[in-house]
């Protein structure tokens, strides 16, 4: 494991922008992992940013996206796939064929969760999955207590996971579709980014506790390339 602290969200956005380029720049095709939340948002921006000045080119690039709730409309503003498009997908040269979220408006989630799995395998798995991490250490929607051979399925959200994520959370949907911990530990490279003083108890237990399945994203300790990007606040509690 790596872990690099940085003076300031910007900085960190930006090396993590660092870490995306050099895999978008040096491979002829490359399959991303990325994820919503507000710690990417400004990393997205930087890549757009790139991609406006000739600098990054998405043509051969491939993505999935970690999760999606369910149900949920691809036009809700609460979706991923919304999100997606304002942030990214909307703003480069992705081909519409290689961008991969979950569909939440689905009437057969299982299948859904099911092919998506299988279309992860079939493009060779993901080279770099970008995770964020919540409060209570899920990472994608695996909730605490997250099977660690778990795939791409549907899932509970804990009551704390959808009070965070929307303002009244009677709106959330109850259920999300979210790749499991075994498809998470298949990329090859792992990038975990967090910001913020309220992550910082968690990424304590996460990154230096026990590995155990009450806190999920500490399987990530096991995972052999593993990046861990943090501004200082986030750092605060770790004895690095
Ligand atoms: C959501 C997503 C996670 C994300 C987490 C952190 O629940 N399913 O993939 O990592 O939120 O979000 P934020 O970056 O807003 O703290």
């Amino acid at each position: 494991m790596e872990i690099s602290v940085h003076d300031n969200y910007e900085e960190l956005c930006r090396f993590v922008y660092r870490v995306f380029a050099r895999r978008i720049l040096s491979e002829a095709r490359v399959t991303l992992g990325l994820a919503t939340g507000n710690t990417p948002k400004r990393f997205y921006e930087l890549l757009v940013d790139q991609y406006e000045r000739g600098v990054l080119n998405f043509q051969d690039v491939i993505t999935f996206n970690l999760d999606e709730y369910y149900p949920m409309d691809p036009d809700d503003p609460h979706s991923f796939v919304r999100y997606m498009r304002e942030h990214l997908v909307d703003h480069v040269n992705l081909r519409q064929e290689h961008v991969h979220i979950p569909d939440g408006s689905t009437e057969d989630p299982e299948r859904e969760a099911e092919t998506y799995e299988k279309r992860i395998r079939d493009r060779g798995g993901i080279d770099l999955q970008l995770l964020g991490i919540a409060e209570n250490g899920h990472i994608g929607f695996n909730e605490p207590g997250s099977d660690w051979e778990s795939e791409t399925r549907l899932v509970t959200l804990d009551q704390h996971t959808r009070e965070r994520n929307f303002e009244d959370p009677e709106d959330a949907p109850s259920r999300a579709i979210t790749m499991g911990i075994k498809t998470i530990m298949r990329s090859k490279h792992i990038l975990l980014m967090a910001a913020g003083d309220h992550k910082a108890d968690v990424l304590q237990k996460a990154l230096e506790g026990p590995v155990r399945k009450e806190v999920p994203a500490s399987v990530l300790q096991l995972h052999p390339q593993l990046t861990v990007a943090l501004d200082r606040d986030a750092a605060t509690a770790l004895s690095i």
